[in-house]
């Protein structure tokens, strides 16, 4: 026995990991409820709710199906509903004029929802990627095979205000256009809507996750591919410090909210904004984010539960104070 090697540790760790009270003691990070937002997409009609297929458990509803859906999300202690309208083909246009439409299916969809649950946190998209025929986000200037940022943030800012006027409590612009946080702002307080906050797409990557979103929100098929090229806009995938600009741009122009999206492969950028500013920082989990673990499980590769919950605790554990993800009902419902 003496010739035994023996430790002589006054720091052993593993101490804490012992029993489930000790491991509960030492944890430091939360997913509860009230941090997630629920991303949902919203149909015309009175139609049963419509499958998404990359997208297992997430279905298309019509607007009383959605409503629903958001006494569901409060019971279960949900903060909030962000609604992406599904358009009828023939309600696309080159410039996605249906956006402004004051009785288009969204400011519908707010409506129901902030009658019928004024309790849930409603967030409305503000881009054009739904409304256009080439689904891109914004006024598409063919000559210069770019989006025109100015006149885009123009329409932005006026989807703002209808959204405003329709009751939403957060709009949340999608689009990564110049300057657009400070005209949205400019535009709803001129319009006696500074009670209306901003959740800034700050930092949204030009990803290839987005895949399963653009079939949920005809974007893709409006376009051709799933792939559609979003580089003159959104963030190169590469680039760390140009969205910290990005971060620092929005919190200047008087976003309440920011983001970073997606959010697992981007976790490195989620830490180094929550050490750089003081607002409330979300995160969305995407539809490719979702679509990889749900495709994994379905084969049995994967166990579903625990690799959801770990994919949300490890997005709130690099600093996002809130989620938007496909998973926030199941989730709570667990
Ligand atoms: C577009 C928009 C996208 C998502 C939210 N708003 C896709 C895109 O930029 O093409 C993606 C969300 C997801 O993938 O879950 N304004």
């Amino acid at each position: 026995m003496s010739e035994c090697y023996r430790l002589n540790l006054t720091r052993r760790p593993r101490r804490m990991r012992r029993t489930a009270s000790l491991r509960a003691l030492a944890c430091e990070t939360e997913v509860l409820p009230k941090h997630l937002i629920q991303p949902v997409f919203v149909i015309e009609g009175e139609g049963a709710p419509e499958p998404i297929e990359s997208m297992p458990g997430i279905f298309r509803l019509s607007i009383a199906d959605l409503i629903k859906e958001c006494r569901e999300l409060v019971t279960l202690g949900i903060s909030g509903v962000a609604l992406f309208p599904k358009l009828d083909a023939s309600l696309k246009s080159d410039d996605g004029r249906e956006a402004l439409n004051p009785e288009t299916l969204v400011l519908r969809a707010i409506r129901a929802i902030k009658a019928e649950v004024p309790e849930i946190t409603v967030i409305a998209d503000l881009a054009l990627d739904p409304y256009t025929v080439h689904g891109h986000d914004g006024l598409w200037d063919a000559a210069a095979q770019d989006l025109a940022n100015d006149a885009t943030v123009e329409v932005l800012a006026e989807m703002a205000v209808l959204a405003a006027e329709a009751g939403v409590d957060i709009v949340a612009p999608s689009d990564m256009m110049d300057g657009r946080v400070a005209a949205i702002r400019a535009a709803l307080d001129g319009n006696d809507f500074e009670k209306t906050a901003i959740m800034a797409y700050s930092a949204k990557f030009a990803s290839a996750y987005y895949g399963p979103f653009r079939d949920a929100v005809g974007s893709a098929s409006a376009a051709g591919t799933h792939s559609l090229d979003k580089r003159t806009y959104q963030l190169n995938p590469a680039n760390r410090r140009e969205a910290l600009t990005e971060i620092t741009l929005d919190e200047d122009e008087g976003a309440d909210i920011l983001m970073v999206k997606p959010a697992g492969p981007y976790l490195d950028i989620i830490r180094e904004v929550r050490e750089e500013t003081e607002l409330p920082l979300a995160a969305y989990q995407v539809s490719g984010e979702y679509a990889q673990i749900m495709a994994a499980a379905e084969r049995g590769w994967l166990d579903l539960e625990r690799c959801r919950d770990e994919s949300l605790l490890a997005i709130r554990r690099a600093g996002a104070d809130m989620i938007l993800t496909y998973f926030a009902k199941a989730f709570a419902a667990r």
